[in-house]
């Protein structure tokens, strides 16, 4: 057995994390509430809620419901607002040491770039773009669905930033790899795959949608063999690291996604049914490198035998 093992990984060039596990967007708000359960400084990264230019105020409720392995949500982005944010979360994030990511989005191009050149000017460490919500009508998924659009707005936020930045990716899509080259090529450097996976829960004594917004994404377990190969079939594409999320719940769910390319993780749904899951995750990962005989982290991405 290795006595001791390095957790370490680079997403790109100018973000190097301690260790691999990360919140996911839009579980975890601005880390205020969890701080009460865990030492934030433990984690890779940060990851905030989905941030705008405005503050937006999300959708109708009811939007959360569960369903078998999983929940459903239809937060419809909402959020402080960039400004907002600015002055009152992340002066506590930067309490901590750990990497701030910040998750955006905009209603256009413009609005991207926007966010990305405010951003760019601050002390937040990272910047996650979000072209994959599938709950709102404006600033999500009509940017991530076509690899012309997805380049076009990659390119644009390129410009205005030279912090590092993560194009989030959304799994509707016919063809991942095709949108994780786009992404690349214009200037991403980094992925995360998966958002949620649009769906809808039925109330049959109502006869009423479940969820305000009627559909919703769908997240945890019951999603993470569709983010599995997403993530190897993106990790294949493209060189540039690609972080995962979807369905990761303990240590060896980490695990398979390093395996199957990832270089990171990202926890959301379990964050909400066990807010102490992040210490064990991290111990796990480490145990299964020490009883395996990798000393690295990065010995195992990508180590799956096909
Ligand atoms: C309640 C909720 C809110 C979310 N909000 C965001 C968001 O603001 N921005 C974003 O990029 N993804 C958001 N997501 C998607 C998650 O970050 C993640 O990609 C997805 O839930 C899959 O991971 P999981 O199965 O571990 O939850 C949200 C997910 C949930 C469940």
């Amino acid at each position: 057995m290795v006595k001791s093992v390095d957790l370490s990984v680079d997403i790109g060039p100018k973000l190097k994390l301690k260790n691999p596990v990360m919140n996911a967007s839009g579980t975890f708000a601005y880390g205020e509430e969890f701080a009460r359960f865990m030492d934030l400084g433990c984690l890779g990264a940060v990851v905030t809620k989905g941030l705008s230019l405005e503050p937006k105020c999300g959708n109708p409720t009811p939007r959360v419901a569960e369903a078998p392995s999983g929940m459903l949500n239809a937060i419809g982005l909402e959020n402080v607002g960039l400004e907002r944010f600015l002055e009152e979360k992340l002066p506590f994030l930067k309490r901590y040491d750990v990497p701030v990511i910040v998750n955006f989005f905009g209603a256009s191009e413009t609005e991207y770039a926007r966010m990305a050149g405010r951003l760019d000017q601050t002390v937040v460490d990272a910047l996650e773009m979000n072209v994959s919500c599938p709950n709102v009508k404006k600033g999500g998924i009509q940017f991530g669905r076509d690899p012309y659009t997805l380049a076009s707005l990659v390119k644009v936020v390129r410009g205005q930033t030279s912090k590092p930045l993560i194009v989030k990716l959304s799994p509707l899509t016919s063809d991942i790899a095709e949108m994780a080259r786009a992404a690349e090529e214009y200037g991403a450097d980094a992925l995360t795959c998966i958002n949620t996976i649009p769906a809808m829960a039925v109330d049959e004594e109502t006869l009423r949608p479940v969820l305000g917004n009627i559909t919703g994404g769908l997240s945890g377990p019951a999603i993470k063999p569709v983010a599995l190969k997403m993530v190897w079939e993106t990790a294949r594409a493209v060189k540039i690291p690609v972080i995962a999320a979807g369905g990761i719940a303990c240590a060896r769910d980490a695990v398979q996604f390093f395996l199957a390319g990832a270089r990171a993780c990202q926890i959301g749904t379990q964050a909400l049914v066990e807010p102490f899951c992040f210490d064990p995750v991290i111990a796990g990962i480490e145990d299964y490198l020490k009883h395996h005989g990798f000393e690295r982290l990065t010995d195992i991405v990508g180590a799956l035998k096909v």
